[in-house]
């Protein structure tokens, strides 16, 4: 039980490192006149390895301390630079969702460095010694953008570190000693699910092998069928959900009630159900849009699902709608929109544009979004989206635009803090 505490702290610490101040942090942070002093004196020397990645199985190795590396490797410094860090390892090999996601990173935003952490000789030791390590890990990626501002005038601004499990608390560590020289840009975390699963890996893999014989599926109570396509009903509380098959939970409820669920074609009928939540603000015109969806989770990706709205967004509008996959995507961490927008839509926009003179080069169809949110109906999680850059939850018309799991979006975080 008090592992499980101390990571709470952890968490909550890589939670409130972006921005707000920490105050129990402070200790360990090295005063900003100390930091200038001490690297130039004695050589950093880092236990994690960096490296740049470029696409496909390519990346290049970092040296901190030999900066032609960075060009070499080819680093543009115009770009912002995503830090990726992996988390606790059972078979020292990298998660293969690190990867994934440098690879939808880099093919969606394409001017982008994006720089993986390679900690896997401490994360690949028993897990207390590896959560020990995470402070190492995270000095490390302090010196490598404190290097990269005193070389390069590199801003830390422009750094946007990505972190799961333990790679969430290494982010967090080094989000927390930067403070002082420059705040980092952002922080997304993913958070330690299944903290004693980590520690009971057999068991957890014995229950896997079991779901996957077996592939239970769940199904959601719900009015009609119009309301579960629109995606309100994936419910579990009050035994609202239940799993179909071989061990369903008998419920004892005074009348029957409708269970809904969407299958597959064919066994296994399994299908994972996805409710989106998107809202549009001010929408002058009204436009029936078609959207293209394409999810990043840390087991697997969506591919591209096209979504077409039957009512039109006009003014402010949330839309909900269901999406249903045939494999468990794990913990979302990025979303990608592209916006189809009409030839006739197009049309009009053009007459517009000369009876309206905005100017300017912004001049384009725009869909302005609020709230983005997706609820996966197996495991109740619900994830906030949030735009990468700063200017805001625009869509342009056939724009992709990449999403990220917003840093605020940790509710197990949140109802623990009272606990604490
Ligand atoms: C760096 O990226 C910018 C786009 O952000 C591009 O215009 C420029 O050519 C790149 N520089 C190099 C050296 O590739
Ligand atoms: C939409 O909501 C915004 C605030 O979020 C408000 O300022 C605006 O007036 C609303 N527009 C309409 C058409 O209701």
């Amino acid at each position: 039980m008090s592992v499980a505490k101390i990571l709470c702290c952890l968490l909550l610490t890589c939670h409130l490192s972006e921005g707000k101040k920490i105050k129990g942090e402070r200790a360990s942070v090295a005063d900003p006149e100390q930091r200038a002093v001490l690297p130039v004196k004695e050589p950093y020397v880092s236990s994690s390895v960096f490296s740049l990645f470029s696409g496909g199985e390519d990346t290049c190795t970092l040296d901190p301390l030999q900066l032609h590396t960075l060009t070499s490797c080819g680093f543009n410094s115009s770009n912002p630079l995503i830090i990726i860090t992996h988390g606790w390892s059972v078979d020292g090999m990298m998660e293969s969702w690190v990867l994934r996601l440098a690879t939808a990173l880099k093919t969606n935003l394409v001017d982008v460095n994006v720089v993986i952490t390679d900690w896997l000789s401490l994360a690949h030791q028993h897990y207390p010694i590896a959560v020990q390590s995470t402070r190492t890990v995270g000095k490390d990626i302090t010196h490598l953008v404190q290097t990269l501002q005193e070389e390069y005038q590199y801003p830390p601004k422009k750094v946007h570190l990505i972190g799961y499990s333990l790679g969430a608390h290494i982010s967090g560590f080094a989000g927390s000693y930067l403070e002082g020289s420059g705040k980092i840009g952002r922080i997304t975390v993913g958070f330690e699910q299944t903290v004693k699963c980590a520690h009971e890996r057999s068991v957890h893999l014995f229950i896997d092998s079991l779901l996957n014989k077996d592939k239970q599926s769940t199904a959601y109570r719900c009015s009609d069928n119009n309301a579960f396509v629109k995606g309100v009903c994936l419910d579990c509380r009050k035994n609202r959900c239940n799993t179909l098959g071989y061990d369903i939970k008998k419920v004892r409820t005074g009348t029957s009630k409708r269970l809904y669920l969407k299958t597959g074609p064919r066994m296994p009928y399994k299908l994972y159900h996805y409710q989106f939540r998107i809202q549009f603000i001010n929408q002058m015109e009204s436009i029936d849009p078609t959207l293209t969806i394409a999810l990043t989770g840390t087991k697997e990706e969506s591919g591209d699902v096209t979504i077409t709205f039957n009512d039109e967004i006009s003014g402010n509008t949330t839309f909900t709608f269901l999406i249903t996959l045939d494999k468990d995507l794990g913990d979302l961490m990025l979303l990608k929109l592209h916006w189809e927008g009409s030839a006739l839509w197009k049309n009009v926009w053009n007459r517009v544009q000369t009876i309206i003179p905005w100017g300017g080069q912004e001049a384009k169809p725009l869909l302005t979004m609020g709230k983005i949110s997706v609820k996966a109906g197996e495991t109740q999680e619900r994830t906030s989206f949030c735009a990468m850059s700063n200017d805001g939850q625009h869509l342009e018309v056939s724009e992709d635009k990449v999403f990220v799991r917003c840093k605020e979006d940790l509710p197990k975080q949140r109802r623990r803090k009272h606990n604490l």
